[in-house]
């Protein structure tokens, strides 16, 4: 009996603690419980995303780009069709999402490390590089992306979400939204691609590219 009440006491003096350590945590969730909780059922635990769930890598996304993509799917802007049902998933949980927990997640996003993207990858023939010298003032040219100038990283980024998203700026669906002034940048450069063609010799040069380093995105060239 002796033994049950200390054990009791014991107990009770554990949750004690545990709730003043917890407690403070629940209040301010932090990024990291706040990105298992709501992005890593489709992002993954390491935010590369995995192309049997859709959805891209955001790992190492600038900050600002994060923030701006979450404005833009709460508010329209950013646009997804019925049939898109992971992206609809991702639409419904940021609804519910206050902006401090999209500080907090966003912030835990971004200093996530790069993570190498598996994927096919093809020869870049002689042409290729001259495509892409249309796009490295913006996204670098390595890829890396430049954050003065709102270009997301697109080094290390899964080819079939590349293609994705320039066949949507082509045909309107991302960057036709008035308040959308980065996606309409990047809409006029998407409909100058001449052809489909040009657009898979694109995304397979962008392939090609290294994981860039977290701190070479801050000045594109
Ligand atoms: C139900 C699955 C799902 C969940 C949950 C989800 N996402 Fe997504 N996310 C997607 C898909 C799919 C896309 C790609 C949409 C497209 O094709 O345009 C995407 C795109 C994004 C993008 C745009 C990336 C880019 O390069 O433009 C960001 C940023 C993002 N998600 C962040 C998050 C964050 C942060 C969370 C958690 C709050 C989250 N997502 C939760 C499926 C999801
Ligand atoms: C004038 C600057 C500029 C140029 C040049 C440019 N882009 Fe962009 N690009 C942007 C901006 C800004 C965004 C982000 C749009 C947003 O915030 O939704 C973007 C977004 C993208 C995305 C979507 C990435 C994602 O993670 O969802 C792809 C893919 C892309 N660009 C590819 C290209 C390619 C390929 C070229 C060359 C043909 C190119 N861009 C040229 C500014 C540019």
């Amino acid at each position: 009996m002796n033994n049950k009440s200390n054990y009791l006491r014991a107990a009770v003096s554990s949750i004690a603690v545990a709730g003043a350590t917890i407690l403070p945590g629940l209040a301010a969730a932090s990024g990291a419980d706040l990105y298992e909780e709501n992005c890593s059922a489709c992002h993954l635990e390491n935010g590369a995303g995995d192309v049997d769930l859709m959805s891209p890598s955001i790992a190492g996304l600038d900050q600002e780009y994060i923030l701006r993509q979450y404005s833009n799917v709460t508010t329209g802007i950013r646009v997804f069709t019925e049939d898109e049902a992971m992206a609809q998933g991702m639409v419904e949980i940021m609804a519910e999402l206050s902006a401090d927990d999209m500080n907090e997640i966003s912030a835990y996003v971004a200093a996530m490390p790069i993570v190498a993207i598996e994927q096919e990858v093809g020869p870049i023939g002689f042409p290729d590089r001259g495509l892409y010298n249309n796009c490295s003032s913006c996204h670098g040219a390595k890829g890396q992306g430049a954050s003065g100038l709102g270009a997301p990283r697109l080094a290390a980024q899964h080819s079939w979400y590349l293609k994705d998203q320039l066949m949507k700026f082509r045909d309107g669906t991302r960057g036709s939204h008035p308040d959308d002034t980065h996606g309409i940048q990047m809409r006029d450069m998407a409909v100058a691609i001449a052809s489909d063609e040009d657009v898979d010799t694109i995304v397979n040069y962008i392939a090609n590219f290294e994981p860039p380093s977290k701190d070479s995105n801050a000045n594109a060239h």
